[in-house]
């Protein structure tokens, strides 16, 4: 039997998650069964088991999870990808997966990407969702080397590869984060400061020169507020978190529209070679057995965990 969490209702994961188990699914054609090892965490799971995404009961039960890294364990017709077909026993990394919380997951051939042996499963399995996320907001901002970039929320899962991203296009960059991340932010080639009262003035203090481009993955109004006071153009004000700011012109993207996609589906390949060559540097904060996915989802929410949380089934 094959075990999955599904959500049983919308609310707080401790009351509506279940480990259930179930026949193996069986690929069909253009489909892989994946073994998983690993299975990536991220805010988003929790919003939508609390329904913050939409409250559809319809819908329910739900599937949970984006993203995971694993093994082959069965391939439909035609599971060929551009390098040559997949075969039971490949190691790979699964997204974008439906239903990832699980020790086996179904995947469309469009999500399955080999895994290097030089990236470990852990780090594989959280690499994908915050780094397609990272080359969106520096895609859709058009960074480059002469840009200052201001990364809100630089100590997160998605802010910390946008910074290294920037750095690699060349830009400075000033991020935010607490006090405690500073010397990472400061590994990671950023400018750090602090958030809370006082934000603006601290940029201005350590800027070398006027912020371009601001990249939000907070979505507090003190951001976007510092954000439309320093930078001009409010379409170089990206977001992936500020979405009751739309009016005030920024750009939000959360990979719904075709340029979203695209930059998304590009960056795939670069974000595994890079983080396989140690040259993309991600962190996991924690691992939880599968099992426990629930007190994975409430201490995401409730800490502010520099890393990924994993969850090993
Ligand atoms: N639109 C999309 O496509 C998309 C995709 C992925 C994620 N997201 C969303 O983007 C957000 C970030 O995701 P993530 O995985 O990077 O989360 P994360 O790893 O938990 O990072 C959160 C970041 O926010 C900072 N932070 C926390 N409270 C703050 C405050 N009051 N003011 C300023 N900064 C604060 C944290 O700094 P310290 O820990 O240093 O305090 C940390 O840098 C989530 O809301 C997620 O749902 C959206």
């Amino acid at each position: 039997m094959a075990r999955k969490i599904i959500a049983t209702a919308y609310g707080d994961p401790a009351e509506v998650l279940e480990l259930v188990d179930e026949e193996p699914p069986r690929p069909g054609p253009g489909h892989v069964l994946v073994e998983t090892k690993a299975i990536g965490v991220n805010p988003a799971d929790a919003k939508i088991v609390r329904g913050t995404m939409g409250g559809d009961e319809s819908k329910l039960p739900l599937p949970i999870g984006f993203e995971a890294a694993g093994v082959v364990a069965a391939v439909g017709d035609g599971a060929v990808l551009p390098d040559g077909p997949l075969a039971v026993g490949d190691e790979v990394i699964v997204y974008r997966a439906s239903g990832a919380y699980a020790d086996r997951v179904l995947a469309d051939l469009t999500a399955v990407h080999r895994r290097p042996e030089s990236l470990d499963v852990e780090h594989a399995a959280g690499l994908l969702l915050v780094g397609v996320t990272a080359a969106d907001l520096i895609g859709t901002a058009g960074v480059t080397a002469d840009d200052v970039v201001l990364v809100h929320g630089g100590s997160g899962a998605v802010g910390a590869i946008t910074i290294q991203l920037a750095r690699s296009a060349g830009a400075t960059v000033i991020a935010t984060a607490s006090p405690r991340n500073h010397d990472h932010l400061r590994a990671l080639g950023a400018i750090p400061i602090a958030y809370g009262d006082g934000l603006l003035d601290r940029i201005r203090e350590v800027s070398p020169a006027p912020v371009t481009v601001a990249l939000d993955t907070v979505g507090t109004d003190e951001a976007i507020d510092a954000s439309l006071a320093l930078v001009d153009n409010p379409g170089k004000i990206v977001s992936i978190a500020a979405f009751g700011r739309a009016s005030d012109g920024i750009v939000l993207v959360n990979g719904s529209t075709p340029e979203s996609k695209s930059l998304r589906a590009e960056a795939v390949d670069g974000l595994i070679a890079d983080a396989a060559a140690g040259e993309l540097v991600t962190e996991v904060a924690k691992t939880f057995p599968l099992a426990d996915a629930a007190t994975a989802l409430t201490e995401l929410e409730t800490s502010h965990p520099r890393g990924k949380f994993v969850l090993i089934p």
